[in-house]
């Protein structure tokens, strides 16, 4: 029997949680604040959905996807992105019917067959918001600022917020047309996998991992020098925005993003801090997914975050106090445990509390709380008979005998802490 875990996947271990809650908390918080609703999607979805989504010629599509048959020989892919089905979900609930704009955000693990290595794993998870609705410039400024202000409430730094406009279906043609004819003049130098790109969709050419292309990339026409009118008033907007709200940013003509629904901008937050997997933040404008998938015209824009780029950022800068909620740890004897049980209940209102087994001799009992990493222990030894109670700060080395009463016990502990 293989116990092994299986290649980039990983435990999330009880030490490591208040990190996941505290980027939780922080984001629902930050999220709602702006009017954004929290969706839950399904974790697998028919494959055809990331396919005409995601896109056809994308590293995901082509070589990332954990895709299989059912029993019924239809293809389902567990989620590589979350976009597809927050799109889905506002086709197959009708919620254009219903809300003129609908922000949501979604947390959740994502699934991608990319070579493990830290920072990247083949099961993530993803903190992201979708907007779909809006085709103005304040939103896209709106969604790029909740992404910097989710980074600044967690105190991070070291992060460069870098933008880019890839244009929209008027200006995207004039484009691609550029382009194909630059890169044909190099086509003897692209792999087969590159060749095909460039035939349906060379774009992809330009995020293209291959180190044979990175000198011929540098040269190619940009899609900043191809924007129609309405592209560069829009993207001007959203600079202007953002520079108002003192959000410093870093225009990047070379920022194409590795998917394939964007129009109009993109924007990345990368960090200096954690080797080639920099980018803790993805996201931009896809005016046309909705209708791509047969749904009526609304454009959408969103961002992804990778929660677990984030915590090892986290833990590398250090200033973040987890919250901190003491253990009190009480000693039993056989004779106490009703009382224990009671006075349990009364300091679970405000504390973890976590009780010994009776039937072990008080020095084990004592071991085990330190374990745990309780510091504050309360003996429920013979003192009770004498209406009294032991407390004792193992950190500080305070002891105390308080009236066994339920009352001011509470009282009593906080004077300890
Ligand atoms: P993405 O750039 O593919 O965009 O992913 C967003 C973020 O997910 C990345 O910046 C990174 O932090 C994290 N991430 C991606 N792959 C991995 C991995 N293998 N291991 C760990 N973390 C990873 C999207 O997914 C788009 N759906 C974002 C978006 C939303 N665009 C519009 N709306």
């Amino acid at each position: 029997m293989n116990m092994e875990l299986p290649r980039g996947v990983q435990d999330i271990l009880p030490e490591d949680i208040p990190y996941w809650q505290l980027v939780e908390n922080t984001a629902r918080k930050l999220f709602e604040s702006y009017n954004y609703e929290e969706i839950r999607t399904p974790i697998f979805e028919y494959t055809e959905l990331f396919r005409k989504g995601t896109g056809e010629t994308t590293d995901i599509v082509m070589k990332e996807m954990y895709t299989f048959t059912d029993k019924k020989g239809r293809s389902l892919t567990l989620r590589p992105e979350g976009t597809p089905g927050v799109i889905r979900a506002f086709l197959t609930n009708k919620i254009y019917n219903q809300k003129p704009v609908w922000k949501v955000y979604y947390i959740g693990p994502m699934f991608r067959y990319e070579r493990p290595q830290a920072g990247r794993y083949r099961q993530f998870h993803q903190l992201g918001i979708e907007v779909l609705g809006r085709k103005d410039p304040y939103i896209d400024f709106e969604v790029i600022k909740l992404a910097v202000d989710l980074l600044k409430n967690l105190k991070l730094e070291n992060l460069e917020v870098e933008i880019n406009s890839l244009g929209c279906i008027k200006c995207r043609p004039n484009y691609r047309e550029a382009l194909i004819s630059y890169f044909r003049k190099y086509e003897d130098q692209l792999s087969p996998i590159d060749k095909e790109r460039l035939e349906r969709n060379p774009l992809r050419l330009l995020d293209s991992k291959d180190e044979k292309l990175i000198a011929l990339k540098d040269q190619a026409p940009q899609p900043i020098d191809y924007l129609c009118d309405e592209c560069k008033i829009h993207f001007e907007k959203v600079q202007k925005y953002l520079s108002l709200d003192n959000i410093k940013y870093k225009l990047n003509p070379k920022l194409v993003r590795g998917l394939d629904y964007y129009t109009r901008t993109v924007f990345e937050i990368t960090t200096t801090t954690l080797g080639s997997q920099n980018a803790v933040v993805g996201g931009g404008r896809y005016d046309n997914l909705v209708e791509t998938y047969g749904g009526p015209s609304i454009p959408g824009l969103g961002f992804a975050l990778g929660i677990e780029r984030l915590i090892i950022l986290l833990k590398q800068q250090n200033h973040i106090s987890l919250p901190y909620i003491p253990l009190i740890f009480i000693t039993l004897s056989e004779d106490y445990v009703e009382t224990g049980i009671k006075l349990a209940n009364i300091l679970r209102t405000k504390y973890r509390v976590d009780i010994g087994s009776p039937q072990e001799n008080l020095r084990t009992q004592l071991k085990w709380a330190d374990k745990l990493g309780s510091f504050i222990v309360i003996f429920l030894t013979e003192e009770i008979e004498k209406n009294k109670l032991k407390i004792k700060n193992f950190k500080t080395g305070e002891e105390k005998y308080t009236d066994l009463n339920f009352n001011t016990i509470l009282e009593d502990i906080e004077t300890m802490l």
